[in-house]
């Protein structure tokens, strides 16, 4: 009788030190640097993070850089003079963060980056969440690939921010899938910064410059809404984006879908706004028992075109809060 009692002890003590481990991030105050609101993505990646923040009991304290890397600096600051528990960021660009970061690694608060990478030294943050940017470009050139078959197609390009490490990394990957097919060529390359308006922008001067459009044949674009930006103007020189120019670019928001069932766009490779949610059970981890994550925790980069159902996949999307 006296071993049950222990037992059932012992089973009540179990349950309730695991709910306190699970339960690690409640009450933490966490310090979010976000880039800014330049897209769609962006606003869904902000309104994931705040909810899962909400759900796991943790205090987020919201900091929007308005693009600045200068902004972003001076928010970690406050963070650490703060004391926060940890802090996430968005690096807007991929250089210029060893001094600031080393100041947070001084105070003892761990650092996670959310969906853009850094040049640093590893040591510098706990864990990196985003995905495999390369391999978004890869996907997006070898779709590119097998959707014109052998035919000559010339390619316009809309990047996203300069320095920024999709912008490099989804530059580099779509080279990668198109570079054994001599029959397309990539004819121009210029920053859109991630906005629709500056994709509209951009894609005005491209279709200016190749003869009103004639001889471009498809916009690979480094996100969504530069992609939107970029079929209005080919709808405004009089083209029809989805067949006259292929369209093909990289987030899965709803916009693009609803520009899918339009016939506007032909591909998307989906980036998960969700980066909180694996950096959120990485610093409870942490917290917890000093558990220390993968260094890269990479999420899923998945093709969807026309034929995967994108009326479904805008609907989905906006019920989740897009
Ligand atoms: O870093 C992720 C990129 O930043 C998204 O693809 C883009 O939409 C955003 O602005």
């Amino acid at each position: 009788m006296a071993l049950l009692k222990q037992l059932a002890l012992g089973a009540g003590l179990a349950a309730l030190l695991s709910t306190a481990a699970q339960a690690e991030l409640t009450g933490k105050v966490i310090g979010f640097s976000q880039i800014g609101s330049e897209s769609g993505w962006r606003a869904a990646e902000t309104s994931v993070t705040k909810s899962e923040a909400e759900k796991r009991g943790v205090e987020l304290k919201f900091a929007d850089a308005q693009q600045k890397q200068e902004n972003q600096i001076k928010a970690i600051r406050g963070f650490i003079a703060q004391g926060v528990d940890a802090i996430l960021v968005a690096p807007v660009v991929s250089t210029g963060w060893d001094e600031v970061l080393t100041e947070a690694q001084e105070a003892g608060i761990p650092v996670v980056l959310l969906d853009r990478g850094i040049d640093a030294s590893q040591d510098l943050y706990l864990t990196s969440v985003a995905s495999d940017q390369v391999k978004e470009g890869r996907v997006a050139g070898e779709w590119l690939v097998s959707a014109v078959g052998g035919k000559p197609c010339n390619v316009v390009e809309l990047q996203g921010t300069v320095g920024s490490s999709p912008a490099i990394n989804r530059k580099q990957g779509f080279e990668e899938g198109i570079a054994g097919a001599a029959n397309i060529t990539l004819t121009r390359s210029q920053t859109g910064d991630f906005t629709r308006a500056k994709g509209k922008e951009v894609m005005e001067g491209f279709l200016k410059a190749e003869g009103g459009g004639a001889s471009i044949c498809a916009v690979y674009a480094h996100n969504d809404d530069m992609a939107v930006g970029a079929i209005q103007a080919i709808k405004d020189a009089g083209l029809k984006p989805g067949s006259d120019i292929l369209v093909v670019s990289i987030d899965a928001v709803p916009d693009i879908f609803a520009a899918m069932v339009a016939g506007e766009a032909n591909a998307t490779v989906e980036l998960t706004p969700n980066m909180a949610g694996p950096a959120f059970d990485a610093l409870d981890a942490y917290l917890n028992d000093g558990t220390v994550p993968e260094k890269f925790i990479i999420t899923e980069s998945k093709l969807y075109t026309p034929a995967d159902n994108p009326q479904g996949e805008y609907d989905s999307r906006k019920g989740l809060g897009y």
